[in-house]
C-alpha cells in the first residue's frame, strides 16, 4: 500500500445505465455529496431503457451533475485527490460519457484517473453505512444486469461462487412486472403490490441448476409466470396482479436466500452483505435478516438509495483501488461486458 496521507477525497462518476450520477467521497466511507439525475421518467414511456436516449441524456447532464456534487460537498476540483469512474459493465454509449468526462477532469486538473468496476461499486456501497465492515464477507449482488454470489476476500479481491445462467434477478422482476401490467421499472412496483397479495397462492418453480449449488436461473420462473397468465386468459379467468406478484417474488426470494445461506455456511464466514438494485426489495431484506439471525451471522445492507445506481458507491470502491496504487491512463475505455475480477489489461 502507498503512503497516502490522512484523507483522500474522490470525485466519483457513474453513467453505466440510466442514472447520471456524481459524488464526493472521503476515505471511501464518508459521503459529502451524492447527486443522482434519474432518467426513469423518460424511459418509462418506452417500457425500458433506450440506450441511445440514455447516452444523449448523460451528455446533457454530466457537467451539471459533477458541478452540483462538488458544490454540495463545498469543494472544488483542486480539493480532489482523484477522479473515479465506472468503465464497465453497462451500456457502452452511456459508459463512454462518464469515462470521457472523468478523463477530461483528470487531464484538466492533473489528478489521477481510476476506472471502477460497476459491480465492485455495488458491493462497496456496504462500506459507506457500515463503518465496521471489512472483508472477508459473503455478498449477494442482485441488480438489473447481474446476479452474483461472491466471497469478498479482501478489498477488490473476489471469489465468484455462483452467477445467473440466464436472466438477472432484476431483469426477471422487470419482465414479470411488464407481463402483469405494472410497467417499468418493475422491481419497486412488484415489491409494493406484493404486500397486498398471497405469496403462497401460486406454486411457481424454484429453479435448481444441476451441477452448481450456487448458480441461479430465473428464465424458467419467468416462463412459468407467462404460462400461468396465458392459461388464465384461455380459461377466461381474471388473475390477481397482487397474488402473481407476491408468488413470483417469493419464488425469487426463496432461491436467493437458500443459495446465500448455503454460501455463508460453507464459507464459515459470519458476515453477509447484499448489493444492487434488487437488494432494496423489502421481502428479500426481511427474509435474509431472519436467515442471518438464525445462524448468528451479521447482515449488512445499504439503504435503498445506495442499492440502486449511484456514484457514492463508485467513490467507495475507487478509494480502495487508489490505496492499492491503481491508476489508469487516458487509454481507459468503456468495457460493456467487463467481468468481475477482470481489469482493463485483460479485456
Ligand atoms: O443496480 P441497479 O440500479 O442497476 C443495475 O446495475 O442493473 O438495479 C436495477 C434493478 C432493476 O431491475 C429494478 O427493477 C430492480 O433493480 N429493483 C428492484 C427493487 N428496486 C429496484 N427489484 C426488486 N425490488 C425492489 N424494491
Ligand atoms: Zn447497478
Amino acid at each position: 500500500m502507498e503512503n497516502i496521507g490522512e484523507t483522500v477525497t474522490i470525485l466519483a462518476v457513474e453513467t453505466s445505465c440510466d442514472e447520471t450520477a456524481a459524488a464526493v467521497v472521503v476515505n471511501g466511507r464518508e459521503v459529502l455529496s451524492n447527486v443522482i439525475s434519474s432518467q426513469i421518467d423518460l424511459h418509462t414511456l418506452y417500457g425500458g431503457v433506450v440506450p441511445e436516449i440514455a447516452s444523449r441524456k448523460h451528455i446533457e447532464k454530466i457537467n451539471q451533475v459533477m458541478a452540483e456534487a462538488l458544490a454540495q460537498a463545498g469543494k472544488g476540483l483542486s480539493d480532489m485527490d482523484a477522479v473515479a469512474v465506472t468503465y464497465g459493465p453497462g451500456l457502452v454509449g452511456a459508459l463512454l460519457v462518464g469515462v470521457s468526462a472523468a478523463k477530461a477532469v483528470s487531464f484538466a486538473s492533473g489528478i489521477p484517473l481510476i476506472g471502477v468496476h460497476h459491480i465492485e461499486g455495488h458491493i462497496s456501497a456496504n462500506y459507506i453505512e457500515n463503518r465496521d465492515l471489512e472483508p472477508p464477507f459473503v455478498c449477494l449482488v442482485v441488480s438489473g444486469g447481474h446476479s452474483h454470489l461472491v466471497v469478498v476476500k479482501d478489498y477488490g479481491e473476489y471469489e465468484i461462487l455462483g452467477r445467473t445462467r440466464d436472466d438477472a434477478a432484476g431483469e426477471a422482476f422487470d419482465k414479470v412486472a411488464r407481463a402483469i401490467g405494472l410497467g417499468y421499472p418493475g422491481g419497486p412496483k412488484i415489491d409494493k403490490v406484493s404486500r397486498e397479495g398471497n405469496p403462497e397462492s401460486i406454486a411457481f418453480p424454484r429453479a435448481k441448476v444441476g451441477d452448481s449449488d450456487y448458480d441461479f436461473s430465473f428464465s424458467g420462473l419467468k416462463s412459468a409466470v407467462l404460462n400461468y397468465l396465458n392459461s388464465c386468459e384461455m380459461k377466461g379467468e381474471p388473475f390477481s396482479q397482487a397474488d402473481v406478484a407476491a408468488s413470483f417474488q417469493k419464488a425469487v426470494v426463496d432461491v436467493l436466500v437458500e443459495h446465500s445461506m448455503h454460501a455463508v455456511e460453507s464459507s464459515g464466514l459470519k458476515k453477509f452483505a447484499i448489493a444492487g438494485g434488487v437488494a432494496s426489495n423489502s421481502a428479500l431484506r426481511e427474509a435474509l435478516a431472519g436467515a442471518c439471525e438464525e445462524r448468528g451471522v451479521t447482515f449488512y445492507h445499504p439503504s435503498p438509495l445506495l442499492c440502486t445506481d449511484n456514484a457514492a458507491m463508485i467513490g467507495a470502491a475507487g478509494y480502495y483501488e487508489y490505496v492499492k496504487g491503481v491508476r489508469h491512463g487516458y487509454d481507459l475505455n468503456a468495457v460493456p461486458n467487463l467481468k468481475l475480477g477482470q481489469d482493463m489489461k485483460s479485456c
